[in-house]
């Protein structure tokens, strides 16, 4: 069997002394399960996200280590702004906060943090602070860490939609020339690969209108265990399964093992 062939990595984990044949160069998570590990231990629902932050810093350290390039996060959807009104306050004022105590971390681990959403629909001062974190990180980064955000992914393919659409008023496109590439150059993901793994933690099984185009291709993941309990453990068992795994493209097996 082949292995899966995203990225030429062959990376050694100096903590634990694994090595991985081959490593995911995109890592995508849906990052479930906070209420329910709130609900689990007796906490309210803001403990309950505030331990999800604890899991995110561990998740974006191992990346570093593994070489994993970029890892997409999916912390508030679309649909997320429906939820309880305190509850959204309570996330708006936790992203605030990590916005505002976590650049100089994500500087001194050479991370370029990328927000990807609807931000409009954010206060003034968290645009601000987005803006602000996007730029100082911007320079010198091994990984870059993307946070979807008051996102979804039929948002994300209108408004690349919408974008095209202006071209061909305008004359600058023909519409019979549109390809898959303008749409995917279009996405808020334009410049970066596509996801090679996707995880989603606490047993659910959807996408939950996540990078619906980006995933194509992407090799499927699930874990039972809610996201504040996802370890570094359960992010190498991913990356374990994922290094198994034969990517197909849509060709036969025997294609893949003879490498046309
Ligand atoms: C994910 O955890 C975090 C967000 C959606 C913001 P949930 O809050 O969805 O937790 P469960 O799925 O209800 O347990
Ligand atoms: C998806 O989780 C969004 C995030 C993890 C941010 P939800 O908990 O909102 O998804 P559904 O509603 O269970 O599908
Ligand atoms: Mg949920």
């Amino acid at each position: 069997m082949t292995e899966a062939s995203a990225g030429e990595t062959v990376s050694i984990d100096t903590v634990s002394g694994t090595s991985l044949p081959v490593v995911p160069r995109h890592v995508a998570i849906i990052m479930d399960g906070n209420n329910r590990w709130a609900k689990k231990h007796g906490k309210g629902r803001l403990a309950g996200h505030r331990a999800g932050v604890d899991a995110v810093r561990k998740v974006i350290e191992a990346c570093g280590d593994y070489g994993v390039e970029v890892l997409t996060l999916f912390a508030f959807s679309s649909e997320n702004w429906n939820r309880p009104q305190d509850e959204v306050r309570g996330l708006m004022d936790l992203f605030l906060h990590a916005l505002k105590r976590e650049v100089k971390r994500l500087q001194r681990h050479k991370i370029r943090l990328k927000v990807i959403g609807d931000i409009s629909q954010f206060s003034p001062v968290i645009q601000k602070y987005i803006h602000q974190a996007e730029e100082q990180t911007a320079h010198d980064y091994k990984v870059t860490l993307v946070i979807a955000a008051s996102y979804g992914g039929q948002w994300d393919i209108t408004e690349a939609t919408r974008k095209l659409a202006h071209q061909v008023q305008d004359g600058s496109l023909n519409a019979a020339d549109i390809t898959p590439e303008h749409i995917q150059n279009n996405l808020t993901t334009g410049d970066l690969p596509p996801p090679d793994l996707l995880i989603r933690t606490s047993g659910e099984h959807r996408i939950s209108n996540f990078l619906l185009w980006q995933c194509a291709y992407s090799e499927f993941y699930f874990a039972d265990v809610l996201w504040p309990d996802f370890s570094r453990e359960e992010f190498l068992k991913a990356l374990r399964e994922f290094a198994g795994r034969q990517r197909r493209f849509g060709l036969t097996s025997e294609q893949c093992e003879a490498g046309t």
